[in-house]
């Protein structure tokens, strides 16, 4: 059996699995990640002039600059960007109650939008937003319009509106470090798509591989912890799905 079976099998058979994805999952639908080949971060900082490309997502140029977040958000979601086959098979996985638990780095909303519920997105979502100067809650709804146009939108006090998305600065939902503190029970982790470069996210699928629990990871290109998990397998997300899903 080679390594792709290997981990065909232990997807398959698994009951508890921990599931863990990046940007790479959504590439697919028309999200661009942000460091692959294609991503985002080498060609955002020329498009909107920002210092570094990382600025567009840090909270202390957000606050002097909020618009190439807003300019760059235009792109990010809309109801042309629809789950992938792995967001639907993931899906699928909780259904079948075989899913102990899903943690997104993605801000797309798109396992949500497959049906996932099991879920911690440990970089926060677009689905809801505070205004940065009274604090009021907004639905994305409530500012989808001008969202849409890559506008900023303004609370009735004056205050920029922004979507609860983890910014560089920012701290993560507290549910996610309650999991670093105590993570779920899992016969197996997968993780997807990511480049495992952005702490303390990064840091999760690696404490079952500190366990020896089996460990997957499926991306494209080689990440710095590759050697830490059992299997490896540099293959887009969705093919390597198709054949998870194939009847054997
Ligand atoms: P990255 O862009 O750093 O990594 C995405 C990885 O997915 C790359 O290594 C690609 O090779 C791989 N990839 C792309 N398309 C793929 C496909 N179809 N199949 C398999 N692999 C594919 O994205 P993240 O690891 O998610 O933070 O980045 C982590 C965080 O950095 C993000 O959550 C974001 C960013 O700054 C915030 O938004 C706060």
């Amino acid at each position: 059996m080679n390594d792709t079976d290997k981990a065909i099998e232990l997807i398959r058979n698994a009951k508890k699995m921990v599931v863990f994805t990046g940007a790479g999952v959504s590439t697919n639908c028309g999200v661009p990640d942000f460091r692959g080949p294609n991503g985002l971060y080498a060609t955002v900082g020329k498009r909107f002039n920002l210092p570094y490309p990382e600025a567009v997502f840090d909270i202390d140029y957000f606050r002097q600059n909020p618009l190439p977040f807003f300019q760059l958000s235009k792109e990010m979601f809309g109801e042309k960007i629809q789950p992938t086959i792995f967001h639907k098979y993931i899906a699928q996985v909780e259904a079948e109650g075989r899913l102990s638990i899903l943690v997104t780095q993605n801000i797309d909303m798109l396992h949500t939008i497959a049906g996932n519920k099991k879920q911690i997105e440990c970089h926060g979502t677009y689905s809801h937003a505070t205004c940065t100067r009274c604090g009021k809650h907004y639905q994305l709804a409530d500012i989808e319009e001008t969202m849409s146009k890559g506008e900023i939108p303004y609370c009735s006090c004056g205050g920029v509106i922004k979507p609860d998305i983890v910014f560089f600065g920012e701290n993560l939902p507290m549910e996610f470090y309650d999991i670093m503190q105590d993570p779920p029970e899992a016969d197996l982790v997968l993780a997807a798509g990511t480049s495992l470069t952005v702490y303390p996210a990064a840091g999760f699928p690696l404490l079952y591989c500190k366990k020896k629990i089996p460990s997957i990871l499926i991306n494209m290109q080689n990440t710095q912890y590759d050697s830490y998990f059992d299997y490896v397998i540099h293959e887009d997300i969705d093919e390597f799905t198709k054949k998870v899903m194939k009847k054997s």
